[in-house]
């Protein structure tokens, strides 16, 4: 995002992670940023309908279980993460970690590592050609865990041009991602220090208006008469665009889908670690979605994220 302290000539990222970042979560986001070109190159061909179901009941899409594939073949390969959770398998996959036979994984610090990633964000999106990506939450506890527990979050998006935003402890930075000619990639920070704009211009609001909650309506009535809106069907195209312009993007509970659509452990849980590091806001409706205490890997939670008075006028609203 060219926000104001873009720096476009901002060289290649020094080993893929914040400078004295965890190795762990480096190692992770190199795999991720690694992938991403072959992934692109492969969604042409990966448009049809797999014929299967996967735990969220969702039909799945060829594009969904190849970046699913490669993702979790170069995740589950890397030492120190121990587990690894994804939209498109039913149940965690024990990637053995550096130790830690119960499928945590140890760090040399001693703390476990599990990686839960949504391959394809938006995959529908494929047959209309509009945006989609990658998101990536990296825990150190095993799953199913709160928000809390994440050490970093990011997500890729294949949009025009292939981004990627990495959030740790050290901030929130955006990429480029490019192939490099042989095999690889160069990566390019275009921002190292991506903040939430303070003046919101856009608003995205998920599902249909006759499913809304009479409260939400009027919290989404009001707001359009505020922000342009901006809704293209894929969480991080939507949420990306909150972070260039600053808004607020939802996914709300419905009248007969109170937990709403999205997931926790690899959707709502990482949105919420970015765009709270990037100086945002991130709720369920009443309590942060950080706190958000799941029982399952694939537990749904309605999602309203972006700058912290518009979520906060959210939670009066539905209060
Ligand atoms: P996924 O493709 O990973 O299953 O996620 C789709 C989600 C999310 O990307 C988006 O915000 C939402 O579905 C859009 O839902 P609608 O099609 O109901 O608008
Ligand atoms: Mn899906
Ligand atoms: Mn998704
Ligand atoms: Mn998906």
């Amino acid at each position: 995002m060219a926000g104001p302290d873009s720096d476009p000539d901002a060289g290649p990222l020094p080993d893929g992670g914040a400078p004295g970042g965890d190795p762990v979560v480096a190692a992770v986001f190199d795999a991720v940023a690694a992938t991403a070109p072959e992934i692109r190159a492969a969604l042409p061909g990966r448009r049809v309908e797999s014929g299967t179901e996967n735990a969220s009941g969702e039909s799945v899409l060829a594009g969904d279980l190849y970046a699913d594939e490669l993702l979790g073949d170069a995740i589950t390969a890397l030492d120190g993460v121990g587990l690894f959770v994804s939209e498109e398998r039913e149940t965690a996959v024990d990637a053995g970690g550096a130790v830690g036979g119960d499928g945590t994984g140890e760090t040399a610090d001693g703390s476990p590592y599990a990686v839960a990633i949504d391959p394809l964000d938006g995959s529908s999106n494929l047959r209309s050609n509009n945006a989609m990506g990658t998101v990536v939450g990296v825990y150190d506890a095993p799953l199913p865990a709160t928000g809390r527990d994440l050490v970093a979050a990011g997500y890729v998006l294949y949009g025009p041009i292939t981004t990627m935003v990495v959030a740790d402890e050290a901030g929130v930075r955006e990429e480029v991602i490019e192939p490099d000619g042989d095999g690889g990639v160069e990566r390019s920070v275009v921002t190292d220090d991506l903040r939430l704009p303070d003046d919101p211009l856009v608003y995205g609001f998920g599902g249909r208006v006759p499913d809304w909650p009479d409260a939400f309506t009027a919290y989404a009535r009001e707001v359009e008469d505020e922000l342009k809106l901006r809704y293209g069907g894929a969480m991080v195209g939507d949420v990306n665009q909150v972070l260039t312009y600053g808004g607020v993007f939802a996914y709300p509970a419905l009248v007969d889908a109170p937990e709403g659509k999205l997931r926790l452990s690899f959707e709502a849980n990482p949105i919420a670690y970015i765009v709270e590091r990037a100086g945002g806001a991130a709720t369920d409706g009443e309590r942060d979605i950080l706190d958000v205490e799941p029982d399952g890997l694939h537990d749904r939670v309605p999602l309203y994220v972006g700058n912290e008075d518009l979520v906060e006028r959210l939670k009066a609203a539905l209060d």
